[in-house]
């Protein structure tokens, strides 16, 4: 876990001016959970997880492909989650078989942080997260896979692998995974108690 961890941290640091400057100082606090000892969590795999070969080996042709390999090394024995506030009756459940996210670090995590949590998220082929919001503010950078990523009164575009995603806090924004699974790391600052709900 370390290892990812220092990765994430390196990740961060080499951007600390883009996306509101959250950046360098969530590489500030990785570089002081990374040495901490992680806390083991059970198991849970959920159906989204058998996409994960998937989108390791679209990873490895793009820039992230180290930070792949680590975490699905990571990922088969996480505790994989979904939001509480989607379920069958508010997202359906088509959504829920291709969505899950291991959290990293965060409240109650392999490494606890009271204001950051860190994190990847793996949507199914063709998944569309909808509309949603959240106060704590957000980066994503897409580790596997193209996804449309629309915020706000913006139209959705295309993000190549690599690319870093910024939602401040409480923006509308939403996800369509296209024909390969999406994976993206997380980055929440600020309010990580308050789950996301939909728009
Ligand atoms: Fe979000």
């Amino acid at each position: 876990m370390s290892t990812l961890l220092e990765q994430i941290a390196d990740l961060y640091a080499a951007e600390p001016v883009a996306c509101g400057g959250m950046l360098a100082d969530a590489a500030v606090e990785l570089r002081c959970l990374s040495g901490t000892l992680a806390q083991v969590e059970t198991p849970r795999l959920l159906p989204v997880a058998n996409l994960l070969p998937a989108a390791l080996a679209t990873a490895r042709s793009g820039p992230l492909a180290a930070i792949a390999d680590a975490f699905v090394d990571h990922a088969a024995t996480a505790h994989w989650r979904q939001n509480p506030n989607y379920t069958v009756d508010t997202i359906g459940a088509a959504f829920l078989d291709s969505y899950g996210y291991v959290e990293l670090v965060g409240r109650g995590r392999p490494c606890a942080s009271e204001n950051l949590a860190v994190g990847f998220l793996l949507l199914g082929p063709g998944a569309h997260y909808p509309p949603h919001h959240h106060p704590a503010a957000e980066v994503y950078h897409v580790v596997s896979g193209v996804a449309q990523w629309g915020r706000g009164d913006e139209p959705p575009t295309a993000k190549p692998m690599g690319a870093a995603i910024y939602h401040p806090p409480n923006i509308r924004h939403e996800t369509r995974a296209l024909d390969q699974p999406l994976l993206a790391l997380y980055c929440w600052r600020g309010d990580i108690g308050t789950a996301a709900q939909l728009a």
